[in-house]
């Protein structure tokens, strides 16, 4: 078996829960975002955009974003559950967020974007894991807030939030999940 079909047959992803912060090196950063840009995409569109979040930026989004928006909405949550919010991305050392922007194009159906868009997010993840760190896809509640898109530079009503490529230490392995039973899916004619 090469190594790349042994990577893809047992890799796994690390829950932002379980992993450390860790740090990510900045030169695997590099190597990572090269690899989640290189995906299938029709037309050559590049209907997505990357937005890394490292360092400060994780803190101040979180406390004025992410914490913010979940208490205005829900002003009398438990502070248990205030202190999750206010520490979401600051779980990870790095997170990606990828943005599905589609452009106008007379034959290329937007769905195929949000595919690329797909595509951007499981290569990166992968490109992660690839390096032996913890990464997971995540898009939790606020993938869905407008005002967290609006930091993120997308433009609600157009743009969408994909996913956020949460990427961190490593600890101790994963256990594997639920995979499923290869009949139940595939189907050959
Ligand atoms: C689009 C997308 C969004 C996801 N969002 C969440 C989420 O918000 N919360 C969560 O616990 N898991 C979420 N997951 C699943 C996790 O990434 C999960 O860890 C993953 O499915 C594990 O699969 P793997 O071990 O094959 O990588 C999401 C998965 C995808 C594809």
């Amino acid at each position: 078996m090469s190594n790349v079909i042994e990577f893809l047959a047992t890799r796994r992803s690390v829950t932002a829960k379980t992993m450390q912060v860790g740090r990510v090196n900045p030169k695997h950063l590099e190597q990572i975002l090269t690899a989640g840009i290189r995906v299938p995409d029709h037309g050559a569109l590049k209907p997505w955009k990357l937005v890394v979040i490292n360092g400060e930026a994780r803190a101040r989004l979180d406390h004025d974003v992410i914490h913010a928006e979940f208490i205005a909405a829900n002003p009398d949550a438990k502070p248990e559950v205030e202190a999750i919010e206010a520490g979401r991305l600051q779980r990870a050392d790095v997170v990606i967020a990828v943005i599905s922007s589609p452009v106008e194009h007379p034959t290329i159906d937007p769905w195929e974007m949000q595919l690329s868009a797909g595509a951007v997010c499981t290569t990166l993840l992968y490109a992660a894991q690839s390096f032996g760190y913890a990464a997971q896809w995540l898009t939790e509640w606020y993938a869905y807030n407008d005002r967290m898109l609006t930091e993120l530079g997308g433009t609600p009503g157009h743009d969408r939030i994909a996913g956020f490529i949460y990427i961190g230490e490593k600890v101790k392995p994963p256990m594997e999940r639920t995979r499923p039973d290869p009949a139940t899916v595939i189907s050959r004619l």
